[in-house]
């Protein structure tokens, strides 16, 4: 079962991404070769209205896919990223990922989503966050947290749907959303 098995680790305390597969899709480890289809899932600036920032070109895609694979700076630190599949097509339809800090009292993790507008309101970023957060879980992951612009109801509902709910805390305008995995 795979919550027996050990976390994969690449060096001490660092976690690596592993294939996830639910009942729709799959939640692949990101590769390089993805950005330029990427790109093209993304394009679209309204997927900017709450996080900010514009759609990267594919070039800018890639080099930042580069610098998330090359991992943290912080051996403490691990940048996790899964492209979401929707198996019944084959396409990349989005990306989920998850930051993952180690700390005193067990493992945090910092998880953001973003779903294509062609894919949007199919269920797929709920479906992909539940299934991120349980490997988190299994990952012995304490505590999950997500960082959503107050106007960003869809956002929400998918925090929602992977059990987080919002706590008091605000940073730079957008609302803290917490789940405790472990007791
Ligand atoms: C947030 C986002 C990932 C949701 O993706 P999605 O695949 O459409 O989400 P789901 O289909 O799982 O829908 C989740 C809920 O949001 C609702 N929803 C989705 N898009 C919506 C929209 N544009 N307006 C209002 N509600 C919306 C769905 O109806 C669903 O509601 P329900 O749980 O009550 O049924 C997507 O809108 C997105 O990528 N936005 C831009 C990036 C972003 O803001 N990321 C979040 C950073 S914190």
């Amino acid at each position: 079962m795979a919550g027996d098995t050990p976390p994969r680790t690449s060096q001490a305390g660092v976690l690596e991404p592993e294939a996830i597969g639910t009942q729709r899709l799959d939640l692949s480890p990101l590769r390089l070769e993805h950005a330029a289809e990427m790109a093209a899932v993304l394009s679209d600036p309204a997927l900017h209205a709450f996080i900010g920032g514009t759609p990267d070109t594919p070039a800018e895609l890639r080099a930042r896919y580069r610098r998330r694979l090359a991992g943290s700076p912080d051996p403490a630190v691990s940048w996790l990223t899964w492209v979401i599949v929707l198996r019944s097509s084959s396409c990349l339809t989005g990306t989920v990922q998850a930051t993952v800090s180690a700390g005193e009292r067990g493992a945090g993790a910092e998880v953001a989503w973003m779903v294509g507008t062609a894919w949007q309101q199919r269920g797929i970023a709920s479906e992909a966050a539940r299934a991120l957060v349980a490997w988190l879980q299994r990952r012995n992951v304490r505590r999950v947290i997500a960082h959503i612009h107050p106007a960003n109801s869809a956002s929400a509902a998918v925090a929602t749907a992977a059990g987080l709910a919002p706590t008091a805390e605000r940073s730079d305008g957008e609302l803290r959303w917490s789940r405790d995995l472990r007791p």
